[in-house]
């Protein structure tokens, strides 16, 4: 399948398209090293250019009680271990992309390993990999010339369905989805990203079942807007505010009903609530300082059989 680039390109319906079953596993990183180490994000300094702080026990706490959450709706989950000298790891969508099962005749689900824009962490991926690789994983690396792909960060799986959203920006480029979808014959729609807070997709975009999608419009260009808005009935946009300070959008739902989030974003969380979700708010104000929340603080997999 050629990579669709604009609206043109989109000359089917979601309805049709292969159903997969939505995810029931989260593989989380507990965050022993986490810290704003460097800055490779713009949220991860302060106004004057310092690196922001962190409490490293509160950021424990948050997330234990994020665990708990996920849990608590039903998913199970998977661990990665700490990795000396990788303050970022405790991000653990970014370093892969899990592609399902019934994309393949064998029924195996596939890991994509990550080529990180930023060497700081460029480790994680063997480490993630690994453990995905232990869990029944077929690791299928990319075979072109990309040099920069992000996992989860930049590819969003529609919720129930065989079609990847795919970030092109400062951590993912064009090139490397293209592959994916002709090596796999796979719907993907390139989504340019403009607003350098709003880095990775996954701090703009977020899949809520078949008809609705949790977004912020800024952070495309009009042909990614207009490539959401047709695939979408119910695009919901998030509050702006909450979504460059708290990243609104960087929330979760493993089944179209019970949606994840940053507390603090109490405007989108209640503009979700009248359009009839569930809404779970998570305290993960430590780890916005690192310009990460809900949706990049684990990756969402399976099932693996
Ligand atoms: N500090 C991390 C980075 O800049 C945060 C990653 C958050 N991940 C995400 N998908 N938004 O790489």
């Amino acid at each position: 399948m050629p990579l669709h680039a604009s609206v043109a390109d989109l000359d089917f319906r979601v309805a049709d398209l292969t159903r997969i079953a939505p995810p029931n596993r989260v593989l989380l990183a507990e965050p022993r090293d986490f810290d704003c180490a460097y800055a490779i994000n713009p949220h991860m300094v302060d106004e004057h250019g310092a690196l922001k702080r962190v409490d490293r026990g509160l950021a424990r706490e948050q997330w234990r009680a994020l665990r708990s959450a996920f849990e608590a709706g039903g998913l199970r989950v998977d661990l990665v271990a700490p990795l000396d000298g990788h303050p970022d790891l405790v991000f653990c969508a970014n370093p892969a992309l899990p592609l399902p099962r019934e994309l393949f005749a064998d029924g195996k689900p596939r890991i994509v390993p990550s080529r990180m824009a930023h060497a700081e962490r460029r480790g994680e991926v063997e480490h993630v990999v690994a453990a995905l690789a232990a869990l029944g994983y077929v690791v299928e690396p990319l075979r072109g010339t990309s040099r920069r792909f992000e996992g989860m960060g930049d590819g969003i799986w529609h919720l129930g369905r065989a079609l990847l959203w795919a970030g092109v920006g400062p951590r993912s480029e064009r090139e490397a989805w293209k592959e994916l979808a002709e090596r796999y014959a796979l719907h993907v729609v390139a989504l340019e990203l403009v607003d350098p807070a709003l880095y990775h997709l996954d701090t703009a975009f977020a899949s809520l079942g078949d008809d609705a999608c949790l977004w912020s419009p800024s952070a495309f260009d009009s042909r990614g807007r207009a490539s959401i808005e047709r695939l979408h009935r119910r695009p919901i946009e998030a509050d702006a505010e909450e979504t460059r300070r708290y990243l609104a959008c960087n929330a979760f739902t493993a089944d179209g009903r019970r949606v994840f989030i940053e507390r603090r974003c109490e405007r989108t969380a209640a503009t979700l609530a009248r359009e009839g979700f569930d809404v779970v708010p998570v305290d993960t104000g430590e780890f916005l300082k690192s310009g990460g929340s809900v949706f990049c603080m684990k990756l969402a997999h399976g099932p693996l059989a």
